[in-house]
């Protein structure tokens, strides 16, 4: 979530090929002897060959290789997209062998809520990741935690800080932010993308640690910036890149002494930068609330509710701080396939515009309390998580009891992926899955609706108990920034230098990564009129003043 992090791309880890990937993990020099590189060769094919055993028909699938099962029928690039046709040819579950782990894709809503809901308590778990959640994270980010006694109470206390009314009370940050990223975006329109990152980093800076970011070069948010939360954010996420790393595919090199491992040293390294920031994010908010100052935020509840749950100070800083890695690009990337989508669809543009100067006026800003009669607004937002959601392949749970569905065996330890692209674009629950239509979340008496599987129309923010704790934020920062963009600018394709033509949208270009958005197009972004600039600045102002009262 960049990213929230990648379980899936490395439960798809291809081997690197042994030779290669051993000379690279133990520098010994001369002394390393072709001995030890055919032990490993043979713990290697020995482990890979050992499998489980299937108590009855695993859920049809391709056709896997010995040992290597089907690692090279998996696309790197999109695998979500192969998926979903696998799931034309062999129906709603399907098994692919990963080496050794057996992996259950899921490709329809039904069998998605009666395994990852419904059992939840088998479901709950997570793929083992050993360079990213064991060695990376030392077990202390959720989002890979295996399901047990510490995420459950991690768990249990971020619902009382993301419960829908908890979401409510950050809504004052979320129209501080949004006013900001609409005057950015009027004033510097050609960095669209900057103005994206920096309204979720920044909102989700304020939630956590009653910090913002005002600028998108602010050291807050900046990837390049040593120690700072995207740079960390980002280098946990390589390590979760398929293939890099061998231990994730032999975990018998996880027992290889820290001095002879280089990827143990580089794990350490990340881990101690890591808590060293996190605890710096958070330790600033003690400071700040024992000298007296206001920090509704996620930090000062963590603290002190940290007793109570049982959490040591390493649990409480991570908490805090893992929160950022799986809110902020994951709100950026909704927030940028929205603007592409309506430079696209400038149809739906108009729908909605209608809708805001009906319901809102020209006067000032739409804000949360005009949502129960923005339908139209409202449907769109249901209809981007939908139709390019923002995880399109899901976040892979595990199973820790052996069990059976519909006849078929899933062995205890499977690796089970619901793959939201092939589920919201079923076309029996979303008839013309392909078209953009936010009408079909309308129902007849012209109120917003979802489908039989989904009150919110959509399962954008996955299944069962590991289901997104962030997602009545999310909803509300999706809906605050669509309208007030829309209700400011009107968005359309970029000209084309040399015919001063618009150039099409392509709404099919997404970036590769877990997380996704779209790739970078042109778009004008302009002011739908002269009444706009003063409501903007006055909402900014509205929030300047808010900012500093707190920070008083
Ligand atoms: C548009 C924005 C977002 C989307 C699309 C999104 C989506 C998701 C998805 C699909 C999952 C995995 C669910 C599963 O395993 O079935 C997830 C997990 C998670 N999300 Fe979000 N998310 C968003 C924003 C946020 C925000 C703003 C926060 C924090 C405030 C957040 C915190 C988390 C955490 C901590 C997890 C891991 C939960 C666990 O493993 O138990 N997310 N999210």
């Amino acid at each position: 979530m960049a990213t929230l992090e990648t379980v899936m791309n490395a439960t798809l880890a291809t081997p690197k090929p042994a030779v290669e990937a051993t000379s690279a993990l133990f520098t010994l020099g001369s002394t390393t002897t072709t001995t030890l590189i055919a032990a490993v060769l043979g713990l290697a094919v020995l482990y890979l060959a050992r499998g489980n055993k299937a108590k009855g028909p695993l859920p049809p699938g391709p056709p896997p290789l010995p040992i290597i099962g089907n690692l090279l029928d998996v696309p790197k690039s999109r695998p979500w997209v192969k998926f979903a046709e696998w799931t034309e040819q062999y129906g709603p579950i399907f098994t692919l062998k990963m080496g050794r782990n057996t992996m259950l894709v899921i490709g329809r809503a039904q069998p998605a809520l009666d395994l990852l809901d419904k059992r939840s308590a088998i479901y709950s778990s997570r793929a083992r990741l050993i360079m990213t959640s064991e060695l990376v994270s030392r077990g202390l980010r959720m989002t890979f935690m295996p399901y047990g006694d510490l995420w459950r109470r991690e768990r249990r206390l971020l619902h009382q800080l993301t419960s829908p009314a908890a979401a409510s009370s950050y809504e004052p940050i979320q129209e501080m932010e949004s006013a900001q990223f609409v005057r950015d975006m009027l004033a510097k329109p050609g960095d669209f993308w900057g103005h994206c990152q920096r309204y979720a980093g920044s909102t989700i800076m304020q939630i956590g640690f009653n910090k913002r970011a005002k600028t998108p070069q602010d050291p807050a948010i900046t990837k390049n910036v040593h120690r700072q939360m995207r740079a960390i954010n980002e280098m946990m996420t390589k390590t979760a890149v398929a293939g890099r790393y061998l231990v994730d595919s032999l975990p018998i090199l996880n027992y290889v002494p820290e001095f002879l491992a280089p990827f143990k040293q580089e794990a350490s390294a990340i881990f101690k930068e890591t808590l060293s920031l996190f605890r710096s994010h958070v330790l600033d908010v003690k400071k700040n609330v024992e000298s007296g100052h206001d920090a509704h935020c996620f930090a000062k509840y963590i603290l002190e509710s940290q007793k109570s749950f049982g959490l040591t100070d390493d649990q409480a800083y991570f908490l805090g701080g893992a929160l950022y890695g799986a809110g902020s690009d994951t709100t950026a990337d909704g927030i940028s396939t929205f603007i592409m989508t309506m430079c696209a669809f400038p149809d739906v543009q108009a729908k909605a515009q209608a809708e805001l100067d009906r319901v809102v006026g020209r006067g000032r800003l739409p804000n949360f309390s005009d949502q129960p009669d923005l339908v139209y607004c409202g449907a769109v937002v249901r209809e981007i998580l939908r139709w390019r959601t923002v995880i399109a392949g899901g976040l892979a749970h595990a199973s820790t009891e052996d069990d059976w569905y519909n006849g078929y065996f899933i062995p205890k330890g499977t690796i089970v992926l619901a793959n939201h692209w092939a589920i919201h674009l079923d076309p029996e629950v979303y008839p013309e899955p392909e078209k953009f239509k936010p009408e079909r979340f309308i129902d007849a008496d012209g109120k917003l609706c979802g489908t039989k599987y989904a009150e919110a129309g959509h399962h954008a923010y996955g299944f069962g108990r590991r289901i997104c704790p962030g997602k009545h934020i999310a909803d509300r920062s999706l809906f605050i920034v669509f309208t007030r963009l829309l209700w400011s600018c009107t968005l359309r394709p970029g000209l084309d230098a040399s015919t001063g033509t618009e150039i099409p949208m392509n709404v099919n270009a997404f970036s590769e990564g877990f997380s996704s958005h779209p790739l970078p197009f042109k778009c004008r972004i302009e002011p739908r009129g002269d009444w706009v600039k003063e409501a903007v600045d006055e909402a900014v102002a509205e929030g300047e003043e808010m900012w500093a009262a707190k920070q008083a």
